[in-house]
Formats: structure tokens, sequence, C-alpha cells
């Protein structure tokens, strides 16, 4: 491989964040474009003074796209291949046809990172024992771990061709380009102002009922323990125009159910236009404060989901994955008013003991976060509520953790997302705080979090059994072939027998009901994770509604 090759035409960047440690990489003159001048750099049609424009087209090359992590990265995935896609590059589902092989990564724990490391070595056999004759396969490190890893990943994996950080894929192609030439080429510039907003991510399943809308990126909240602001860069949102014309577009391809994303979701908060500045000041959760100096104007949250969910009264609207402080009383009236938004809240609290909750740097004690539970069920009532939290925080006390234990007993979430404490570099935890909880702790901890999440979650679960819950039909279930499986309102899986019903909108029809179909669905049974039961009638959202 040869040594890689620095482009001179942007060496001012040399002097900016993420680029001073990574002098030995090729630099990008793209993202030093838009970070300059706030534009979107030009795509493969205007190629680099050292590329030809065919240097550039993917030529038919066949890409392999693998994801890892979270929501955010699946939309990535995509939107990194809408890029491709227009330069020329056809995808692949066979990892053994494929000339380009990209990985999407996740660095949030340790574990996620050796995934990724594992992958890597077995994708050198396969780039070790290809033929001559198929040119050469290409492999590249795409999103988190490529930011925070920088050259280390390139100096440790010598078969790693390319790194692309999450504000860079509209750099990809010429990244690739580069490759061409036998030079490991990276962008793991930030930016400031990047959304993808007029990125249209290619819906991956044809078939699909439901898609993602990404409609921020990044997170200014530097909690102690957390990676992301490191890796995905500052807070910013797309602009409003460009999120309802995605919402529309699918909408008019028939999608059922629509989950607005982003890394804080709720801090929405589009300024893209001059008159949205006003100095409005911002409406925190009551007892919450940031760790940043508080922002002001824009068009907010409640602002967006009203639109959005204007745009079809038979799309449900989900949202993920919010920050417990950004949930003024119009978001909370609005989620309780408009039949098509879902009832269902993640509100990450992380920990149940206001000690660690202060070390985690959350802004906001157990009581607060409890008093917000209280006020956002008397807004919303049948809520469902989701969580994380991390066992095994720096400094956590057998009392600290029986303080969470109590937390995931009075709040009886629905759903859960629990993990072990794993130490990430550069986070404040890690040049502040003491890894102090052993590993054993940690994980024994984590076994009594999760067997407390599951006991309350199968008793709040059991609560709907004897009700009727509406169901949005996704195709079959993976378990059996005459069962259909669906989610309700709070997001659960509903398994239901696929048979006839009646249709509410043709009585005395009777259909089977199809992916993208609304069943109201008699709930008979119920575990920590499911609801089993059987569909009464076909019907529409607005139909259901009426009825309640
Ligand atoms: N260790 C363990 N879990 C973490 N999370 C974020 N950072 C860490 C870490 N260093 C969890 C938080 C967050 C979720 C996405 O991942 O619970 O809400
Ligand atoms: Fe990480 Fe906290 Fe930002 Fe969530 S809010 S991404 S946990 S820093």
């Amino acid at each position: 491989m040869q040594p890689l090759r620095c482009v001179l035409r942007v060496q001012r960047a040399l002097h900016w964040g993420p680029w001073a440690s990574v002098s030995r990489l090729l630099l990008s003159t793209c993202g030093a474009h838009s970070r300059l001048h706030g534009t979107a750099c030009p795509e493969a049609e205007d190629p680099p003074p050292y590329l030809t424009a065919d240097e550039l087209r993917g030529r038919q090359r066949k890409v392999y796209l693998e994801t890892y992590g979270c929501q955010m990265n699946v939309n990535d995935t995509e939107i990194a291949w809408s890029i491709l896609q227009k330069s020329g590059y056809l995808r692949t589902s066979d990892l053994q046809e494929a000339d380009v092989i990209l990985l999407v990564t996740c660095s949030i724990r340790e574990k996620a990172e050796q995934t990724i490391w594992n992958r890597l070595r077995q994708l050198k056999a396969l780039k070790t024992k290809r033929l001559r004759s198929r040119g050469p396969l290409r492999i590249g490190i795409l999103g988190c771990m490529a930011e925070r890893l920088k050259e280390e990943i390139l100096n440790r994996e010598k078969m790693v061709d390319l790194l692309a950080g999450p504000d860079a894929y509209r750099d990809l192609p010429r990244l690739l380009a580069v490759t061409e030439s036998g030079q490991q080429a990276a962008n793991v510039l930030l930016s400031l102002d990047e959304t993808y907003a007029d990125v249209m991510p290619v819906q991956a399943s044809p078939g699909a009922t439901s898609a993602f809308v990404s409609i921020m990126r990044g997170c200014d909240n530097m909690c102690s323990y957390c990676i992301v602001p490191f890796t995905r860069g500052r807070e910013r949102s797309r602009p409003v125009a460009s999120i309802l014309e995605e919402v529309r577009q699918l909408s008019e391809q028939g999608l059922k159910e629509v989950t607005l994303l982003g890394q804080n979701v709720n801090s929405f908060r589009d300024n893209s236009e001059i008159q949205f500045n006003n100095a409005v000041p911002t409406n925190l959760s009551r007892g919450f404060t940031t760790n940043y100096k508080t922002k002001q104007g824009g068009l907010r949250f409640a602002h967006l989901l009203d639109q959005v969910s204007r745009i079809d009264p038979e799309m449900r609207i989900r949202f993920t994955s919010p920050h417990p402080k950004d949930f003024p009383d119009e978001v909370l009236q609005l989620i309780g008013e408009r039949d098509n938004i879902c009832k269902q809240i993640h509100l990450p609290a992380q920990s149940g003991s206001s000690r660690v909750l202060e070390a985690m740097r959350r802004g906001y004690s157990r009581e607060a976060y409890v008093e917000l539970v209280h006020h956002i069920r008397e807004s919303i009532p049948g809520v469902s509520l989701s969580s994380d939290f991390i066992a095994g925080f720096c400094g956590e006390t057998e009392e600290d953790h029986l303080q969470t234990v109590s937390l995931l007993r009075e709040v009886r979430y629905n759903i859960g997302f629990l993990f072990a404490y794993s130490m990430r570099q550069k986070t404040r935890a890690y040049h502040r705080l003491k890894d102090d909880v052993p590993e054993e702790v940690k994980l024994r901890r984590l076994e009594e979090l999760i067997t407390v999440f599951r006991e309350e979650a199968t008793k709040v679960n059991r609560s709907s059994v004897g009700r009727t819950e509406l169901v949005l039909v996704e195709g079959l279930s993976k378990r059996s072939a005459s069962d259909l499986c669906g989610r309700n309102d709070g997001n659960l899986k509903v398994i239901f027998p696929d048979v006839e019903m009646e249709d509410v909108a043709s009585p005395g029809l009777r259909v089977r009901a199809q992916p993208g179909d609304y069943v109201l669905v008699k709930i008979t049974s119920a575990s920590s994770q499911t609801l089993k039961g059987h569909g009464l009638c076909r019907t529409t959202l607005k139909d259901s509604a009426a009825q309640r």
C-alpha cells in the first residue's frame, strides 16, 4: 500500500479540531468547503483537480453495506447508499460479490467496537483470497468508530482502505476514487451544519410499512460517560421544510409509520432562516437544567411534530431518542391530543440515584425525573414509557444501585435498554472519575436490573390482557407462518393468528390483514416483551380513534 497523500489546497484545515490529529490522513476538500462556507460540497459531477470525473464514478462496482449500532446508523447507511447510488455504484446483499465493503460502525461501548475489530479480521481473509482478475476489494469504516479512532484504524488494520466520519458521507465517491490508486483515504471532519437535508435516504425494503426520518444530528449535552458528542459533533437540526417534504413522499409511497430520529430529537431547533431566530426563551421540563448556555428561538420540536402529524392522519408518528429535559407542556399536550402521534415516550433515566445522576451530568435529580413521569402520565393517559439505564457507573455504590432498582419498580417501564458502564476515552468521566466498579459487580447489577425490569414490564403488559389494541401489521411472525406480527401504539410487539376478519370499511366483507393494515386485536396474554391476541377487524387509525 502506498503512503497517504496530502491535498495541499486544504492545509489550513490542519489547525481545526479533528484534523489536528490526522495530519497524515488524506485531507478532505469537501469537508473543509462545507465548514468554511456552510454549503454542501459538489457531488460526483464536480471532481477535485487531482481526479477526473470518470474516476469519481462507481462504474457499476458493487457495494455491500453492513450496519452496527443505533437507528441513526441505520438511517446513515441509507444516506451513504443514496450518495453512492447517484455516483454509479450498485448495491449488493451478497458479501461474496462485493467490490466495496463498508461497515457503518458504533463506538458507544467497548463491546460494540470489539465486534467491528473481529469482523475486520474475517474480512481480511476475504480480501487476501480475492482473485486478481476481479480487481481489488476495498474496505471502509464509516461512522462513529472512524471518527473516534481516526488513523489508529488505518495503522492497526492495514487492509482498511477508507475512513469516513458521520459528517463525511458526501465525500464517499471521492474517497473511494482515491483508494483506487492503492492509497488509504479518510475524511473525519465534523461539521457544524451538515444534516444531509437534501439527501433522501433510499428506503431499504420495498415492502416496509415504516421508515425513519432523521431530523437532527449531534449532541451538546456532554453527559460525562458518553462518547457521542465527540463522534457525532455539535447539535444541528434539519430545516422543517425538507423534513415535511420527506414525510410527504413517504406517505405517498404508502408508508404507515414514521419515526423522527435524532440524538436529542426533542431538542430540535430549526434556525435555518432569519425570521425563526426570535428571542423566545426555551421551556425546559420542570427541574431540569442544561450543561450548555440556554439557547433561544428557532422552530422547535412541538412545531415540527404538529406539522408532521398533519400530513397524513393514517400515518403513525413516533420519535427517538429524546432527552427528558426537553418535554415542555406544548409537546406533551400535542402527543396527548393528536390521534396519530403514538402515546409512547422514551425517557432515558440512566440512574435512579441523584448522586450518580450528578456525576453523570444529566442535569436532573431523581425527584425531578419522577415528577416529570407523573406529569407525563397526567398529560397523556395510558402512555407507554421506556428508558435507558447504565449499571456500575463510576463511584456507584450498592445504595445507588438499589435506588435504580427502586426507580424501575416505581415507574414500571414497558420497554427498557440496560447496559453495563463502559469507560470511553475523551469523555469527562474518563478524565475526571474513576471506573471503580469491578466488572463482575457491574454485570451482577446489570442482571439485577434486567430481572426487575422484566418483572415490572410483565406486570404492566398483563394489564393489557382483555383490552383491545390498535396494531399496525408488519408481516408474518418470524416464529410462525400462521401468525401475523405488528406493533401497538406503545411500540410493543403483538402476535395474532393470520385469519380472515371483518373489514370496518366494507361491512360484510371478510379479509386477511396485510402489512400496512391497522387491525384491532383483543389481547389474551402478555410477557415482558410481547403481547398475544386475536384480530377482531381491519380498521383505520381514524375509525379506531373515533370509537375510543
Ligand atoms: N457505557 C454504557 N452505556 C452507555 N450509554 C452511553 N454511553 C455509555 C457508556 N459509556 C448508553 C446510555 C444511552 C444509550 C444510548 O447508551 O444509556 O442512553
Ligand atoms: Fe450521550 Fe447524553 Fe448526548 Fe445522549 S444526551 S447522546 S447520553 S451525551
